[in-house]
């Protein structure tokens, strides 16, 4: 069988190919953008490894031999999986590599707000050196931390915080009482945005979270309140955001991602005094990396032996026999 990874930021697909190498499988890189890229290199391919290439249904239809999609990492919405499920095709991810690093970046970049860590570089490297040059700081433990999505990282992150912030509340309709541990106080979306000091987001890209932090609830957050973001860049309203830093709602926001990633040269998020920047990053160490391509090679290999991936995302139809 032959495999294609669509879009490769590492220097060599060796960790790829050491694995499918356990079911003989061939190993092909591509450089994909568009989906007429994916369907051009795919040509003969069973399985596909992808970043962010969008793998939609022209590139199912076009390519039937395809049977197995695997994502790079935890967020699927690069995948149609509604045309994936119509096909019988599976797709998978590896949604656990990087939980420690994102939650520890997104903690990074809460602090860095909390302690203005950012301006006040900045202030000392233009020759302002004075502890509150930055602007007043609140004591941590005086702050109510906002955990939107209670899953794998925001749990995570309401565990490490739990000694730095005052409360931990946390917003999350999919899960049962019993998910939320004894820390973290269960609110609504309203009460979320219009309790916590500090909101830091965790949810998947969605239909129902696209946008969903937008004019109404940061409307909703307290003066001087603190956002960070290392979900997904399209969950936030970018310009309503900055509309309300600039309104003075909000304090300052730190976000990993955008919903255009690299922003365009220009883009008035990076010019915005009060926006702290990390360039999709938070999933990253040297460790991570290696974990999140051995899993999403492993699923295939898993499949090919069991029938299944080892982390099913959309059921397919069962393996024709070899
Ligand atoms: N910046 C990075 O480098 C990076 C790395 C990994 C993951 N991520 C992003 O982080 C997201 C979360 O990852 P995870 O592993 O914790 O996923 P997860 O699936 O374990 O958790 C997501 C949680 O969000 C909840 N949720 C879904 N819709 C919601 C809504 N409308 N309101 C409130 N809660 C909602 C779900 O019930 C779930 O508990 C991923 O989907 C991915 O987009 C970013």
């Amino acid at each position: 069988m032959k495999v294609l990874i669509t879009d490769f930021r590492h220097p060599d697909p060796s960790v790829e190919r050491a694995v499918l190498d356990e079911v003989g499988a061939e190993v092909v890189v591509g450089q994909c953008k568009t989906s007429a890229d994916v369907i051009e290199a795919a040509a003969g391919c069973t399985g596909l490894i992808a970043t962010y290439a969008r793998i939609d249904d022209a590139v199912l239809a076009a390519r039937p031999e395809i049977r197995i999609v695997c994502r790079y990492g935890a967020g699927v919405d690069s995948v149609d999986l509604a045309a994936a499920a119509r096909r019988g095709v599976w797709v998978a991810n590896s949604p656990d590599y990087g939980i420690g690093e994102v939650a520890t970046h997104a903690l990074a970049l809460a602090l860095a707000q909390v302690r203005r860590v950012a301006w006040l570089d900045r202030d000392v490297h233009a020759g302002r050196f004075h502890f509150s040059s930055a602007g007043p700081i609140r004591r941590a433990t005086s702050l109510t931390l906002g955990i939107l999505g209670l899953g794998r990282i925001g749990k995570r992150m309401a565990l490490v915080s739990r000694e730095i912030f005052g409360r931990v509340i946390a917003c999350d309709p999919y899960l049962i009482d019993g998910d939320f541990p004894h820390y973290v106080e269960r609110v609504d979306l309203e009460t979320l945005f219009a309790r916590a000091d500090l909101v830091s987001l965790h949810v998947p890209l969605t239909d129902e979270t696209r946008g969903l932090v937008g004019q109404r609830l940061l409307e909703r957050m307290r003066p001087g309140s603190m956002l960070v973001n290392t979900a997904r860049g399209a969950v936030v309203d970018v310009p309503a955001l900055l509309a309300a830093l600039d309104a003075g709602r909000l304090q300052s926001a730190a976000l990993d991602v955008l919903p255009e990633e690299p922003p365009p040269a220009g883009a008035p998020v990076l010019a915005h005094p009060r926006v702290l920047l990390t360039p999709h990053a938070a999933f990253y160490s040297e460790a991570s990396v290696i974990e999140n391509r051995t899993k999403a090679a492993r699923n295939i290999v898993d499949w090919v032996r069991t029938g299944r991936p080892t982390y099913v995302v959309v059921e397919g139809a069962p393996r024709p026999a070899p």
